[in-house]
């Protein structure tokens, strides 16, 4: 074989042979038990925290979803951050709040858009709970039992940090959002069991308010916020899991697909670039290890894989070339080839804005 063709083989074969590894990996992962001590009838102080701007499509939605808690609602504090609307969302939020004395729901305005961390440090400064819990609120929890399944694996001291599973409400185009789904909520459990997944989800994630406070609160120099503060806590030496039983449905933009995705991926790419792997527990190393690796390097090896075969143009090449683009068809794999270019396209853009402030995609 020529050594262009040879090249181009093993970039590809690298590529998509070390995420197929750390998935069988995890697979094993998610076969051992779980060692955190349940309790179900906990129910400690929550804060939940919605962070808004230019929501009043979905902010009294939002209130009656956590209203409709099982949560013992003297112990449930709810505060809305809102930043500088122009919908009118802090005055409908408002009017909720009065239309229902027996809930405990503040709402805080922002004069002046700050981005989401910002709103939720304000939240976290004043919340009386022992659990900080936040919400997005363009999503909605079908679970009536949510917040108490998710503050039931807090009462295990081990547990700095609980998050949920997703499902999207939508395929996205051509099937990837939701081909993309299915093999991540496999690696955000199996991560869990081993120690603590890197990836927190803004639709439910449930921190020890103390912790938060420990690091500082929620990062403003990072998009993910969710995902960065559970994985500082983790860090500490805490368990940061997404919980089996734990299910949010996430809204899919209509339109702006594409954008949001990327938007999505230059905040985690900020996050892993600021995470320290050395810093890490043990268990939690090879996850961390995998998981930089996987958002930042790994996709690259993509288009140099597909130029050395181009370059090459054997026959052994193009027929590698052809079974990559054949393979199309197949709905994961589609799936993966998307996130890949997400990941470069945010890598890129990263270097230029950081979208820590960012337009709302429509949903
Ligand atoms: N107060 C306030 N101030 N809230 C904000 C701001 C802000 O500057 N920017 C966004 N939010 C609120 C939104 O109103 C919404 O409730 C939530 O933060 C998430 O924002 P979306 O615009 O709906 O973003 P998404 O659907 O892509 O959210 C996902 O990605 C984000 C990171 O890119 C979720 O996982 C978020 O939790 C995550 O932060
Ligand atoms: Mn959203």
């Amino acid at each position: 074989m020529d050594p262009l063709t040879a090249l181009g083989a093993a970039l590809a074969a690298a590529h998509f042979g070390t995420p197929l590894a750390y998935y069988a990996v995890a697979k094993r992962w998610l076969k051992t038990p779980w060692r955190v001590k349940l309790d179900p009838s906990y129910a400690p102080a929550v804060t939940v925290a919605i962070p808004t701007c230019n929501e009043a499509r979905h902010i009294e939605e939002k209130l009656e979803d956590i209203y409709r808690q099982d949560y013992p609602r003297d112990r449930l504090e709810i505060i809305v951050v809102d930043s500088a609307s122009s919908d009118g969302t802090a005055e409908k939020a408002r009017r909720w709040g009065a239309a229902h004395p027996d809930a405990d729901v503040k709402v805080v305005e922002e004069p002046q858009r700050r981005g989401k961390a910002s709103a939720l440090n304000a939240a976290l400064a004043m919340a009386r709970g022992e659990v900080f819990v936040v919400t997005d609120a363009d999503c909605r929890w079908p679970q009536r039992d949510a917040l108490r399944r998710a503050v039931s694996w807090l009462a295990d001291p081990g547990v700095g940090a609980v998050t949920c599973l997703k499902k999207p409400a939508a395929d996205g185009p051509a099937g990837v959002e939701t081909g993309y789904r299915d093999r991540y909520n496999v690696l955000r459990l199996a991560e869990s069991k081993k120690w603590a997944t890197s990836i927190f989800h803004g639709e439910l994630a449930a921190y020890r308010t103390e912790l938060l406070r420990k690091i500082g609160g929620f990062p403003l120099d990072i998009g993910a916020d969710d995902s960065h503060t559970a994985t500082q806590i983790a860090l500490m030496g805490y368990r940061a899991i997404a919980a089996e039983d734990l299910w949010c449905v996430e809204a899919v933009p209509r339109s702006g697909y594409h954008r949001w995705r990327i938007r999505r991926a230059q905040h985690l790419l900020q996050h892993f670039l600021k995470t320290p792997v050395e810093e890490a527990p043990p268990p939690m190393r090879p996850i961390l290890l995998a998981e930089k690796y996987l958002h930042h390097a790994n996709p690259w090896l993509l288009p140099a894989a597909v130029a050395a075969l181009a370059a090459a143009a054997t026959p052994p090449a193009l027929a590698l070339l052809a079974t990559g683009a054949a393979a199309l068809v197949f709905r994961s794999y589609r799936a993966w080839t998307a996130a890949q270019l997400y990941l470069m396209a945010a890598a890129v853009k990263n270097l230029r804005d950081k979208e820590l402030v960012w337009e709302k995609q429509d949903k």
